[in-house]
């Protein structure tokens, strides 16, 4: 019966989400989610004056548009952490990070059900073999909190009328993906860098190997680190955009204002906790720490207006900007802390501020090819998807690092749905192999 019934990936990101199918022709194909747009931003609005919860897109310009209410993202950097069972308040409900994290997954489920045109209220039903992606660390270093973080995703999706799913390596799904359009074999470095996570794979392909029932043999390495696209943009908004608020300023006691609350505004998962009245407590006192009170007025101003996630996607906006112009100045409008206040991201800046990051995800890549025992040179192909892949300044550190290697740009951001969905069809058939 599963057999028969369409084989699902869902890629639950930390910026962007993507469901793909594969039916009984094969072939992979993303679901429209949004609108027509096949991937969703991981992103939920709970809005205060109507008490209605929104999603994707809408929930970010509703956000955006200065409606009251309460703004979620980057979700899943919270997975394998305590704050995930803390409970918060929306819409004078108390519900924990799991049950939100849980409330986006029944929508996803929801949404893919409607672009089959199926009924019934759970996903689960609807589906045969569901498989999802992880990173190849949720927690860098920590086995005990990276099961836990997976745990916790897998009560989630049940929670959400998934049923029961399988995880897959996100950089493994990719993998497959790219696979489809290859018609000779070879021996790729993958390279997923996305919100979260950079996760890399070092994987034999070939257009006869994709129907193998375990491919385990071909995966000769995988590696991940913790730090991606809302890293830079915690990076650039600290060096930017905080030093106006207060970060670095000295105060009459000749100490610098304490960082803390700087950090987690720069921080998409963090961003929520400054809202509190506790928190907002604290950053009013910081007032006795500035000796310029009209730096801590802007500090204020962004808290009290919940302007947060605002800075942070001014931020990220003009890291895509500087990026894809090749190095421009873009300006950062901040007018919501002061009438006609702009920061500046420089050109070169860019690769200035991000290099000990980036150094940091090009090292990882290296680790994995050493891990698979290979030479940078005996790679066939470096294959490149998720969204900071396209970051110009990664780009070129990743091609220094793997000269005369060539740099295949994929899709962006639906390759690990599609994987993952040819992973579960390969699991459904090798299950019903098994009856
Ligand atoms: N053109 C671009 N240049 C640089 N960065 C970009 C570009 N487009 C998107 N990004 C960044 O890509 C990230 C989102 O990528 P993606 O959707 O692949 O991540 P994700 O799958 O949600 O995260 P993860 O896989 O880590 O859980 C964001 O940080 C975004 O700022
Ligand atoms: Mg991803």
């Amino acid at each position: 019966m599963s057999n028969s019934r369409p084989a699902i990936g869902i890629d639950f990101g930390t910026s962007n989400s993507a469901i793909a199918c594969v039916g009984p022709q094969g072939g992979a194909r993303l679901l429209p989610l949004e609108a027509d747009a096949t991937n969703i931003p991981t992103a939920l609005f709970f809005d205060a004056e109507s008490g209605s919860t929104h999603y994707g897109r809408d929930a970010v310009s509703l956000y955006l548009a200065g409606h009251e209410g309460r703004l979620m993202r980057s979700l899943k950097s919270l997975l394998g952490s305590s704050l995930m069972q803390e409970q918060t308040e929306i819409n004078h409900r108390r519900v924990s990070f799991e049950q939100v994290v849980s409330m986006f997954l029944a929508e996803l489920g929801s949404r893919a059900r409607q672009a089959f045109g199926t009924g019934g209220d759970r996903a689960g039903d609807a589906f045969g073999s569901v498989v999802m992606g992880r990173p190849v660390h949720f927690v860098d270093d920590d086995i005990e909190r990276d099961r836990h973080a997976e745990d916790t995703l897998r009560r989630a999706a049940r929670a959400a009328g998934w049923g029961e799913v399988e995880f897959q390596f996100e950089p493994i799904a990719a993998a497959f993906d790219f696979e489809q359009r290859i018609d000779r074999e070879t021996t790729a470095l993958v390279v997923d860098i996305g919100g979260g996570t950079s996760d890399f794979t070092v994987v034999r392909l070939g257009p006869g190997r994709s129907q193998a029932d375990d491919r385990s043999s071909d995966v000769l390495a995988t590696a991940g680190i913790h730090i991606a696209g809302t890293d830079f943009d915690q990076r650039l908004s600290l060096d930017c955009v905080m030093p106006l608020l207060g970060l670095g300023h000295v105060g009459p006691s000749g100490r610098e204002v304490p960082s803390r609350t700087f950090f987690d505004l720069s921080t998409w998962h963090l961003i929520n906790w400054l809202y509190a009245p506790r928190a907002i407590r604290q950053a009013q006192d910081l007032r006795k720490d500035y000796t310029e009170t009209r730096l801590h007025d802007r500090l204020m101003r962004v808290l009290a207006g919940r302007h947060g996630h605002r800075v942070a996607n001014e931020v990220e906006q003009a890291k895509i900007g500087s990026s894809s112009s090749g190095g421009e100045a873009v300006r950062l409008d901040i007018e919501f802390a002061e009438a006609g206040l702009s920061a500046l991201l420089e050109g070169p800046g860019l690769q200035h501020y991000l290099a000990p990051l980036l150094n940091k995800v090009v090292g990882c890549a290296t680790e994995c090819v050493r891990r698979a025992n290979l030479s940078a040179g005996s790679l066939g192909a470096v294959y490149l998807t998720g969204g900071s892949s396209a970051l110009r300044p990664f780009q070129e550190a990743l091609r220094a690092a793997f000269p005369n290697v060539e740099l295949v740009e994929g899709d962006l951001f639906g390759g690990v749905a599609a994987g993952l969905a040819y992973t579960a069809a390969a699991r459904s058939q090798t299950q019903a192999g098994r009856r």
